[in-house]
């Protein structure tokens, strides 16, 4: 059965403190926990605890071991007898590390000789290292002590200021960690082993102190300083931006290739999936240093937001996920481009949100009920969630957003919270009702906003017309309008932008209209011809725009719109016009001016190289499919394919050639965002190039492989080759092979880039590279490397008409969910859509998934993905 936000109580006992005792060893490690427990008068119900997977060794209430009478233990819960207010509950259990192949709780990271111990907890992870109340609305204070073999657990850490540390008898030795700032059980973490460290001394703005230290295993280490500089950024970033200080003496971070999700922020000791903390050139690309500084900011930024402030209940995730990615993308946009930040993350939210809110899996950004809760970490949780928080902040603006955040943080400091808490603390600070976003939050679908322009020339006015609609979502029939805040400018057919004349007040270019019913009307008046709009400039609402532009009028805003973002927009509606017509035969109207003003832009010197790359790349074949009643993803892909040649040819191969040549000769490695620029211009310029010239592009991409100095260019040579399937690219790939064998990271992109080769050979690749011996369905990473790659991001290699892709998928699925069940039902996800397929394909999906569900092993995170897939 569910659980249901509403059904929420308080819990019937809480927990002052918790003293934590660990013994800790490969195979099995000893856990003995004190508690102070605190009882809600007003409930009186008996002491339950959670654990999974704990061996009972003893029970000791007030001082006194308890008999088997005294306790029950069963079906993951501990009820204890005679548990009063203030009463101490001491708890032994044995847990063992070695055998957790779920990557939750307590685990071996790497092999037993060399490996490290470390925890996951969120978001039910400590109930599987101790009985506790797992939930995050019981807020403790910790102090944890470690006790292990000197030699093979020199490194001991858990949160916190460190208190202590000794020696102990047979080559043992112990160290106390305390942390003053009580937190919910979701964010303990401990990390012991072999383990390297750099460190820097850091002041806060407001006077402490503090230790950063990074640690990783040996051999790495030196990857981790681009990381502690993005630390050392984020800090300073956020004191500037939110006034918010580190408050602990220390702050660890560590790397780990095992593990489930890309980084946890728990209390003081952030643990990182390696792909998101080491970077250096030659194993990493511009897009994986940016990622690693998005995601150490995102960790730190958590401390508030979602440390010091945590949630009530899992169904306010979002709370705190969607608000740390809001913070994230900001400070990412500060420090690198605000518009090729926006359109890289309104990149993501159609690609990965819009279809998860369009088919079987939708839900809103607080889910109403949930069975397995790490299924719903999810794009529709963190991405729209950010969407969400960006329109609030928006609505009040730079100073009032401000304002209601340190309300926010000051009122629930310390506490657990929830959404309407944070709309309260935000609306009170100014004095507006926040109340109508609510619905945002409790409303699945993605909302289509209709606009209509009409121009009156006898009262020189233009009247636009919104209206929205939200499509039926499972389980949610009907819908309600939701507060839509459009911005807008209004361009003459020069391209110059007009000042608004609304309600009689001049004369800003800029406006932002909300439209919060179903329809409404916006006047304009002294408008002296019928103007072209540019509509929700930056993507001010996380919405489907329908306007019924024609090419011309696209063409215009692609050239002469200053918002960066709909500059972009722009370019990338007139490539779906293109597309659209493609299924015609010659050259269509959208067709032409699509590639007229793209290679305008590109002989243009003016624009900026990476806007150039992006403008080059028309929407994704995901983005493509989710605009089609029925789809056949080889023919989408085929017609994208064919949309790219048309661009090529426009362009013409001198040129390409000609702008290729040129950004080559530019072969330092430099990180600045002009070097990053042209490399991602480069890139495009190749690929490009490759759909009119295929032999000398491949020529070009060996050279560029054999002479690269660094990861991105290397990769980006390696894609045009297997992707083209050139005769080179054999040579290629073993080079690489080789070259990265000892580099897990490096080599998850080989198997990545050859699972994504489009059509017909991908599934042979991905069984063949099934049996290379460094694949293993143990590793998420590596997991996601080959089958997320293919069944994710390669909808033409998938989605085959003889289903075999379905089928190697599912009984991958049920492989590993008997070892990562996390990892196998985020791996489901790619089923998401299957009704939408063409029936030939439809039905193949229909077989695979009906086959999987009727195994009687199933995970309960699994089986959940799969009979939602299926049941809607
Ligand atoms: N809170 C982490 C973050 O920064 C995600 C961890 C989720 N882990 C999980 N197993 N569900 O986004
Ligand atoms: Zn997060």
């Amino acid at each position: 059965t569910p659980i249901r936000l509403r059904e929420y109580r308080r819990p019937a006992w809480t927990v002052d403190t918790v003293e934590l005792d660990v013994d800790l060893g490969i195979d099995t490690t000893d856990v003995t926990s004190r508690l102070v427990l605190r009882r809600d008068p007003a409930q009186m119900l008996p002491l339950r605890l959670d654990g999974e997977g704990l061996e009972l060794l003893a029970v000791v209430l007030d001082g006194r071991a308890l008999d088997a009478k005294s306790y029950r233990h069963e079906n993951n819960v501990l009820e204890v007898d005679g548990a009063h207010d203030g009463s101490v509950l001491e708890t032994r259990v044995r847990i063992r590390p070695a055998a957790n192949t779920a990557l939750e709780g307590l685990y071996l990271s790497g092999s037993r000789e060399t490996g490290f111990l470390l925890t996951q907890c969120e978001a039910e992870g400590f109930r599987h290292i101790t009985f506790f109340p797992d939930r995050p609305d019981v807020l403790a204070r910790y102090t944890v002590t470690l006790r292990a073999d000197r030699a093979r657990f020199p490194v001991l850490l858990a949160g916190g200021n460190p208190d202590g540390a000794g020696e102990l008898v047979d080559g043992r030795h112990w160290a106390r960690f305390v942390d003053p700032h009580p937190k919910p059980c979701y964010l303990f973490a401990l990390v012991a082993g072999r383990l390297e460290s750099i460190r820097r001394d850091y002041v806060t703005a407001d006077g402490r102190a503090v230790e950063l230290v990074m640690w990783s295993e040996a051999h790495v280490i030196d990857r981790c300083h681009y990381a502690l500089d993005a630390l050392e950024r984020s800090m300073r970033w956020d004191e500037r931006t939110y006034g918010r200080n580190y408050d602990l003496d220390v702050f660890h971070v560590v790397a780990t290739h095992d593990f489930n999700m890309g980084a946890m922020e728990n209390k003081g000791l952030n643990i990182f999936n390696a792909k998101y903390l080491l970077a250096d050139p030659d194993s990493s690309t511009d897009e994986e240093y940016r990622a690693v500084e998005a995601v150490v900011a995102h960790e730190y930024f958590h401390n508030w937001s979602g440390n010091r402030v945590t949630c009530r209940d899992w169904f306010q995730l979002s709370l705190k996920e969607g608000l740390t990615v809001f913070r994230e993308q900001q400070f990412s946009a500060e420090m690198n481009s605000l518009s090729l930040k926006r359109i890289e993350d309104v990149s993501l939210l159609r690609r990965t949100q819009f279809p998860e809110d369009a088919g079987p899996l939708a839900h809103p950004v607080r889910p109403a009920e949930y069975r397995e809760i790490n299924n719903f970490y999810t794009a529709t949780v963190y991405e729209k969630g950010s969407e969400l928080v960006r329109m609030i902040a928006g609505h009040l603006g730079e100073d009032g957003f401000r304002r209601g955040m340190d309300l926010y943080f000051e009122r629930h400091d310390g506490r657990a919270a929830t959404i309407e808490d944070f709309l309260a603390a935000l609306g009170e600070a100014n004095a507006i009702d926040l109340k109508s976003y609510l619905a945002w939050y409790a409303q699945s679908g993605t909302p289509r906003l209709h606009a209509k322009g009409e121009y009156d020339a006898a009262q020189r006015e233009y009247t636009l017309t919104l209206s929205q609609q939200t499509r039926a979502t499972p389980g949610q029939p009907e819908k309600v309008p939701l507060p839509i805040p459009v911005k807008l400018s209004l361009f003459d057919r020069g391209g110059k932008v007009l000042p608004l004349h609304v309600d009689g007040e001049a004369a800003e270019t800029e406006k932002v209209l909300v439209l919060d019913k179903t329809s409404q009307r916006f006047v304009f008046r002294e408008v002296d011809a019928p103007p072209v709009p540019s509509l929700l400039r930056g993507f001010s609402a996380p919405v489907v725009l329908e306007y019924d532009y024609t090419p011309e009028e696209l063409a215009l805003l692609l050239t002469h719109d200053a918002d960066g973002f709909n500059r972009w927009e722009a370019g990338q509606q007139l490539a779906i016009l293109a597309f659209d017509a493609l299924q015609g035969t010659g050259e269509s109207a959208a067709c032409k001016a699509w590639c007229n003003a793209l290679t305008a832009l590109f002989e243009n010197d003016a624009i900026d190289d990476a806007l150039l790359a992006d403008l080059l790349t028309p929407p994704g074949e995901i983005e493509f499919a989710d605009r089609q009643g029925e789809v056949d993803p080889v023919k989408i892909h085929a017609q994208r394919q064919e949309l790219q040649r048309r661009l090529a040819g426009r362009l013409g191969a001198p040129l390409l050639l000609d702008r290729y040549r040129a950004l080559a000769a530019d072969t330092d490695q430099k990180l600045d965002a002009a070097s990053q620029a042209k490399r991602r211009l480069k890139r495009r310029v190749l690929e490009l190039l490759a759909l009119l010239e295929a032999d000398q592009a491949h020529a070009l991409a060996a050279r560029q492989y054999g002479a690269a100095s660094g990861m991105t260019d290397r990769l980006a040579a390696l894609g045009v080759l297997v992707r083209g399937r050139a005769s080179q690219a054999a040579a290629a790939l073993a080079d690489f092979r080789q070259r990265y064998a000892d580099n897990p990271l490096a080599l998850d992109k080989w198997f990545s880039v050859q699972a994504q080769v489009p059509g017909e050979p991908a599934l042979a690749a991905v069984m063949a590279l099934e049996s290379d011996p460094a694949f293993t369905l143990k590793n998420p990473n590596r997991t996601r490397a080959l089958f997320g790659a293919f069944a994710s991001t390669n909808p033409s290699g998938f989605h085959r008409t003889d289903g075999a892709g379905y089928r190697l998928l599912a009984e991958r699925l049920g492989q590993l969910d008997a070892l990562n069940p996390q990892i196998a039902a985020r791996l489901a996800t790619a089923f998401n859509g299957w009704q939408r397929l063409e029936p030939v394909r439809r039905e193949a999906a229909r077989l695979a998934l009906n086959g999987l569900s009727q195994r009687e092993d199933l995970s309960a995170n699994l089986s959940e993905i799969i009979g939602n897939v299926l049941q809607h």
